[in-house]
């Protein structure tokens, strides 16, 4: 399986700017499978400007209630409907800024398998924790709570400590908390945990990509502000191989 490079945009990007940064990707052979996971208001434009590629498109969350009064919340499949194929769930900034608890994104999770997408569900620990030595107890708690008992889609270990900081965790560390992650899933999910891809994220750039990709149990990365350019995305994606 080639490896995994998603792009979490987060609340950046503007219309005007979708059909430049389609077109590099396009024109750009990657050994990557490449994702891009843009606004809301982003999606239907760049399901139109991706049409024909083997590019995928992700949002950055969705309700776990298929409809309803939910104001400012969208479900699941309606992200489907206008073109998404995957969706990012339980990322840190979610859990901090919105309260999300391990029970909600798990509700979330749910919601986005039954409209058919592949969710991307964010685990990591804080700087405190690690610190304290807890960093891979708090993993597996995520992982036990915030996915629902029948799991296929993408883990992303992300220390929050790592992310939008320019720092990341050795490589000692980030292959002991993937091979932590990996018992953790096939225990959980004997017929999926094996094959299910992690992802790391946390300060991914052009720079450490191909260390931190060239590691065991890492099956790409998700990639904050480096993916805002596509020129530094697929410099990322540049160093990516097949597990
Ligand atoms: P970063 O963000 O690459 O800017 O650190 C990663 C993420 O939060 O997904």
């Amino acid at each position: 399986m080639r490896q995994i490079i998603a792009g979490n945009w987060k609340m950046n990007g503007t219309l005007a700017g979708v059909a430049a940064y389609a077109a590099a990707l396009r024109a750009a052979a990657s050994p990557a499978t490449l994702i891009i996971c843009p606004p809301f208001p982003l999606l239907s434009a760049f399901a139109s400007a991706f049409a024909g590629s083997d590019i995928g498109l992700g949002a950055q969350d969705c309700h776990a209630n298929p409809s309803g009064a939910h104001t400012g919340d969208v479900a699941a499949g309606l992200l489907k409907e206008v073109g998404a194929g995957y969706v990012v769930l339980g990322h840190s900034e979610r859990r901090a800024d919105h309260a999300e608890s391990n029970a909600v994104v798990a509700g979330k999770v749910k919601a986005a398998l039954a409209a058919s997408l592949i969710p991307i569900v964010c685990v990591g620990e804080s700087e405190v924790e690690r610190d304290a030595g807890e960093a891979e107890d708090v993993v597996r708690t995520q992982l036990t709570h915030s996915l629902p008992e029948e799991f296929t889609g993408l883990i992303a270990y992300e220390p929050i400590w790592a992310i939008g900081t320019g720092r990341t965790p050795t490589a000692a560390d980030i292959t002991a908390m993937h091979a932590a992650i990996r018992t953790a899933l096939v225990a959980q999910f004997p017929k999926t945990g094996a094959t299910t891809p992690i992802l790391y994220g946390g300060s991914a750039k052009p720079g450490n990509a191909e260390a931190i990709l060239a590691l065991p149990e890492v099956g790409g990365a998700l990639v904050g502000g480096a993916s805002l350019p596509a020129a530094e995305f697929l410099a990322i994606a540049a160093s990516a191989r097949v597990v």
